[in-house]
């Protein structure tokens, strides 16, 4: 990752996370990976949230990503799959900005935001680059980022009080309370340095898991747009939901962009 592995100590929790667990995105993905009828590359693909149900429903599928605490989680999960999901699934560990595979997809997507740890202009157009000479010459990007909000960015409460969740129980009986703080805003580097604390209560008592810190940068409609044209892309659909719905349609919604090589 730009940062180190930012995710690592707090991994175990990311798949009983509520808003990750809850997230109505797989389907999409499902549906985008069997319209592709090739081979599927997932960068950034974490503990397999979207990889293994995209596995199931029959692609063969590769996934990279720069977090060996999130591919352990991966790998764990895929030793409980059947041998006829587990042959469709290739895991690399690489960095999105420098990789090599050897070979390209028919789709190529990047799920739940991982392009926007990329902090440069540099670093984005190094990612879109390999992106780029990873896909088949008819294959489809679907980049998925969030809209960024105004009212948010422009409101300072947002970085004195953590944004806190409803707790949730792991599968051995540990509650865990998330909260997420925003430790600092750039408003003209477009960045945000974020810390996700987990508060677990077991049978040894109170423990506190935090991340990285993660940094994240937001990036806009049309910066999105102008960065896949320089990079050889382009933008054939943008959704601000996985239902499909179209961007505009909700505020701010998702930025969910599908592109093709120019
Ligand atoms: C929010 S998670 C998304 C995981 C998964 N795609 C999902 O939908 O649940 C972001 C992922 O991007 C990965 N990541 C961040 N920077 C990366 C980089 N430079 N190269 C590859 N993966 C990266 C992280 O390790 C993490 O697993």
């Amino acid at each position: 990752m730009s940062e180190g592995d930012g995710y690592a100590g707090i991994e175990e929790f990311y798949d009983y996370t509520i808003p990750y667990r809850d997230r109505q995105d797989v389907h999409f993905y499902v549906d985008e990976a069997l319209r592709a009828g090739g081979p599927v590359l997932e960068v950034g693909c974490g503990t397999g949230r979207v990889l293994i149900p995209v596995a199931r429903a029959g692609a063969v599928i590769t996934g990279l990503d720069a977090s060996d605490a999130m591919l352990s989680v991966c790998r764990k999960k895929l030793e409980c799959e059947p041998e006829e999901i587990r042959r469709n699934v290739r895991l690399v560990y690489g960095d999105m900005r420098s990789f090599d595979l050897g070979t390209v997809f028919s789709l190529v997507t990047v799920p739940f935001r991982p392009f926007q740890h990329l902090l440069t202009v540099e670093d984005q157009l190094a990612c879109l680059a390999a992106l780029r000479r990873h896909l088949a010459p008819e294959g489809r990007l679907i980049l998925d980022l969030f809209n960024p909000s105004l009212q948010f960015l422009g409101d300072p409460k947002t970085l004195e009080t953590p944004l806190e969740e409803p707790p949730f129980e792991m599968p051995d009986g540990r509650r865990v309370l998330r909260r997420i703080r925003i430790l600092s805003r750039d408003l003209y580097k477009q960045v945000q340095q974020i810390v996700i604390e987990h508060e677990v209560t077991g049978p040894d008592g109170v423990n506190i898991h935090r991340s990285g810190p993660l940094t994240l940068r937001y990036i806009f409609r049309y910066e999105i747009e102008h960065l896949l044209a320089r990079a050889g892309f382009e933008l054939e659909t943008v959704y601000a939901d996985y239902d499909r719905s179209p961007y505009g349609s909700k505020y701010p919604g998702d930025l969910i962009c599908l592109a093709r090589r120019t």
